[in-house]
């Protein structure tokens, strides 16, 4: 493949100005300690791409030899269909047996095809798009149930038949994955990269075609349709994320929030006004509105919010409850209480009758302050946290899916006694490398590149001597992943995103959207948020 010259020229105001009010942010010059060489001179350094694999370091120094090693990988994941790069594989790890690991994941993909747009390699990335809207359009159907049209796959599986020279293609909508629960990310992470091809080539011609536009609102109609619905959050099955297996999710996850928020913003930017466009533009920006306002209201935890809750009234009926969900204060656990600190805040995982779920989900909060769904202080104030909990969120390997493990009788009621989610593994406050990436471009959204630096420099002790895994198991997570696969691709290219974005931060123009100021709370409520 060729790299073609990539036109960012669409990045360009947007990302400057979000540098340099970092540059002047009053908090970024006090803790801005690092040398010279590493500051953010460097980071709005125009950017050097490589015409081959490995792009070169800026500073002339040795790229780290991890680069190299994580390109052939992420090379060798490669998925073809009738010659064509489509796709590359969840895990290479020739020693377990495959499952469905052997198949392209949409969410997987996600950091390989950043990887490959940041390396001016947008081919495999518009052949996935086209190939992952061509399986949208198939009828999909479990047992004699069929699903919404606009439904996107989790994964799919090339076939190569060396006799008769052909490739089929076979997509999982959620019948074939462990628990049968379709992906409600799909879309979201479709949109969302559909808008990063965009920004990265400056092609329209992609995002124009009437398919493209189809498929988005198609997407659309899944998440936008009149119900009974009294919140504007995204009701959800457990399980439909990233976090795939049953784990006390179900409801208003912060994952699927933020990914919708975000999707709702990168369609808004993608769709022609022309024709049906039209009213869907006008149901994003109302939605938009309701969402933001919901998420920044009900779902932000800090030590002020934490306070009112401890101290709420119950059964308040009427326009004017303080306490609107009627969230039992006995309800609130106890870790909570130790865990957060004066300084900082973040959304909490589940926000539903009766029901505050206050466990921490890296992938939510990350989203939430890279699609600007979190206002500028409540990014400020969820690195704090980071700063603040560091032990406790990323350990010796960044970084934790959620927070804390569920445990004992919890565990049993919660996740159905699941082997592979027990306490500090896997999905239950395990450690996943590949939100490296995501956390990289918090910081630099937010103007914290040294606290990516001190994550990634973490991550350079160990992940490729212990052969990529997939996730890390133990408090701090210390431990491979008890039934991680190696070489999970994942993780290869978060850390390839993760380095590259560090390099040239104008490639978070690709996956960061910047603050919509007609979208500002009218409350302000915490200590967090006016600091
Ligand atoms: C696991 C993860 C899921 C991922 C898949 C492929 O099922 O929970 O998020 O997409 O593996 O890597």
């Amino acid at each position: 493949m060729h790299p073609i010259e990539t036109n960012r020229s669409l990045d360009e105001r947007s990302l400057s100005d979000i540098i340099s009010a970092n540059l002047h942010s009053p908090r970024l010059r006090s803790l801005e300690t690092v040398k010279s060489s590493e500051s953010l001179e460097g980071l709005i350094s125009p950017s050097i791409r490589s015409s081959v694999g490995t792009p070169r370091d800026r500073h002339n120094f040795e790229p780290h030899p991890m680069i190299g090693d994580a390109w052939d990988a992420l090379r060798r994941s490669l998925v073809f269909f009738r010659n064509k790069p489509v796709g590359t594989i969840a895990a290479m790890d020739p020693t377990e047996d495959s499952l469905n690991y052997n198949q392209v994941f949409v969410r997987d993909f996600v950091p390989s095809a950043l990887a490959f747009l940041m390396n001016g390699e947008p081919e495999i990335v518009k052949n996935f798009l086209l190939k992952t809207l061509r399986l949208q359009a198939i009828e999909k159907r479990i047992d004699c149930f069929t699903l919404g049209e606009g439904v996107m796959p989790a994964s799919f599986k090339v076939l190569h038949d060396p006799l008769r020279k052909t490739d089929t293609m076979i997509a999982d909508f959620g019948e074939s994955a462990i628990g049968r629960v379709a992906p409600v990310d799909s879309g979201f992470w479709w949109i969302i990269l559909l808008r990063a091809y965009v920004k990265s080539t400056g092609d329209h011609s992609l995002a124009d075609m009437p398919d493209c536009q189809r498929g988005m609102r198609l997407i659309l109609t899944l998440c936008l349709s009149d119900g009974f619905d009294t919140f504007p959050t995204l009701l959800c099955a457990d399980g439909c994320c990233m976090i795939d297996r049953r784990m006390g999710i179900y409801g208003y996850p912060i994952e699927i929030q933020s990914l919708f928020f975000m999707a709702l913003r990168s369609a808004k930017s993608l769709l022609k006004p022309e024709g049906e466009g039209k009213e869907f533009l006008e149901r994003i920006d109302k939605r938009l509105q309701a969402l933001s306002y919901h998420i920044r209201e009900y779902f932000w935890l800090d030590h002020t919010q934490l306070n009112n809750i401890y101290r709420y009234k119950t059964e308040e009926y009427s326009h004017t409850a303080v306490n609107k969900f009627n969230v039992i204060p006995d309800s609130i656990p106890h870790w909570i209480f130790d865990f957060l600190p004066m300084n900082g805040g973040y959304f909490i995982g589940n926000v539903s009758p009766a029901r505050m779920d206050f466990r921490w989900f890296a992938i939510g909060n990350c989203m939430a302050i890279l699609s600007s769904l979190a206002t500028p202080d409540q990014a400020s104030a969820i690195m704090d946290l980071f700063e603040e909990r560091w032990e406790e969120l990323v350990g010796d390997m960044p970084l934790k899916v959620s927070y804390p493990a569920l445990e004992g009788h919890e565990w049993e009621i919660v996740t159905g006694c699941d082997p592979k989610n027990t306490r500090w593994s896997y999905h239950n406050a395990g450690s996943w490398p590949v939100i490296l990436w995501m956390l990289t471009a918090a910081c630099i959204k937010t103007g914290r590149p040294q606290i990516a630096r001190r994550a990634i420099e973490q991550v350079e002790q160990r992940l490729s001597k212990d052969g990529w895994p997939e996730y890390y198991d133990g408090k701090a997570g210390r431990y491979i992943g008890k039934q991680a696969r190696k070489f999970q691709t994942w993780s290869i290219a978060g850390y390839l995103v993760a380095k590259m974005m560090l390099e040239d931060p104008s490639h978070l123009g690709l996956i960061g959207l910047e603050e919509d100021k007609k979208m500002k709370p009218a409350l302000t409520r915490s200590a967090s948020w006016t600091a």
